[in-house]
């Protein structure tokens, strides 16, 4: 039961990342995209097998339990919060993760699912790119924590065998911030330093005397990894930010550290990069295995 290309696959520079929402429900409304989509994804990784093109299709909860009623367990909802430092939720059915080396092929398989596909909108499309260094526009190194071995990633993303067809299975997290850069950049590198908890140059941890307990790995740091897929994006002279995509088996592990961000847990601390970035929309989305995203649409093995 091999999980989709893209939670098995490698963090690519190019991304695109769309969360939809499919007004017209059912199997049979989704069929005919769904099957166009995997006859270009198939068309383009056979003839350009070095652009490691790699996908993941992932549904909302109501969606999915339309579509499939047997699990997984634990399909949570993501934590809303309200005010001035919100975390809202997209009300999406589906969350589209293309990547690869080039950005023309993410944007080619995007437009193959979406073009004429009646009965939909979708409510944020994000085209994403690796920065220097694997940099966030903050100037800070993202990622210096993820997994890196398969094994060591498969732990921490996929759903164990015990749990019969969804094994294999992923849950995604993804939300879209938007950084308030000019407001970040008037703080001193020491001052950035202190919010993120890491040194700018090298990403090295701050030692607990100097890292204060709002930092934000000192917030996120709860001891279980996830697999993070973010990427920045952005538009010259306007909005930017990062594409925040985490993959997880066990999504009270990413409620633990946003119920740690947004100050819900018990010391009440909120994540000092909340003042310099804000959640625009996002959700929990399943990934179902490759093998039974094929047999629901009659696809053909990849
Ligand atoms: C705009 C939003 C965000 C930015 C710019 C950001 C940036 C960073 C950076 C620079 C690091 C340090 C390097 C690394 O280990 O990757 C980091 C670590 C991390 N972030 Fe974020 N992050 C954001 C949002 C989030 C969210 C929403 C979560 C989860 C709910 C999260 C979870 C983590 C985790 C688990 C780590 C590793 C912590 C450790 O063990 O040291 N981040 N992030």
């Amino acid at each position: 039961m091999p999980a989709q290309t893209g939670i098995q696959g490698e963090h690519h520079p190019a991304a695109r990342f769309l969360m939809i929402r499919v007004t017209k429900k059912g199997k049979s409304a989704l069929q005919d995209q769904i099957t166009a989509f995997y006859a270009k994804r198939h068309l383009l990784a056979r003839t350009q097998p070095e652009t490691g093109i790699a996908t993941t299709l992932a549904f909302g909860k109501a969606l999915w339990q339309e579509l499939y009623s047997l699990g997984p367990d634990n399909f949570l909802p993501m934590p809303v919060v309200e005010g001035d430092f919100p975390h809202p939720a997209l009300a999406a059915d589906l969350l589209v993760h293309i990547s690869s080396t080039r950005a023309d092929l993410c944007f080619e398989l995007a437009d193959a699912l979406v073009s004429d596909w009646e009965g939909i909108k979708v409510l944020d499309e994000c085209s994403a790119f690796r920065f220097h260094e694997r940099r966030d526009l903050t100037g800070f190194i993202d990622g210096i924590e993820n997994p890196v071995e398969r094994e060591e990633r498969d732990e921490v993303t996929l759903l164990p065998q015990a749990v019969g067809a969804c094994a294999e299975g992923s849950f995604v997290f993804a939300q879209r911030f938007v950084h308030d850069l000019k407001k970040w950049q008037a703080q001193s590198v020491d001052e950035q330093q202190k919010v993120m908890g890491r040194t700018k140059s090298e990403g090295a941890e701050l030692d607990d005397e100097t890292k204060p307990a709002s930092a934000h790995i000192a917030r996120v740091d709860i001891g279980i990894d996830i697999l993070r897929f973010s990427l920045p994006y952005g538009n010259a002279g306007g909005e930017k930010g990062l594409f925040f995509l985490a993959l997880t088996n066990n999504l009270a592990v990413i409620d633990e550290m946003l119920q740690r961000m947004y100050g819900l847990n018990a010391d009440g601390l909120q994540d000092r990069l909340l003042e310099f970035t804000k959640a625009v929309g996002g959700n929990y989305f399943f990934a179902p295995p490759q093998d039974l995203l094929n047999e629901l649409f009659d696809l053909e093995d990849i």
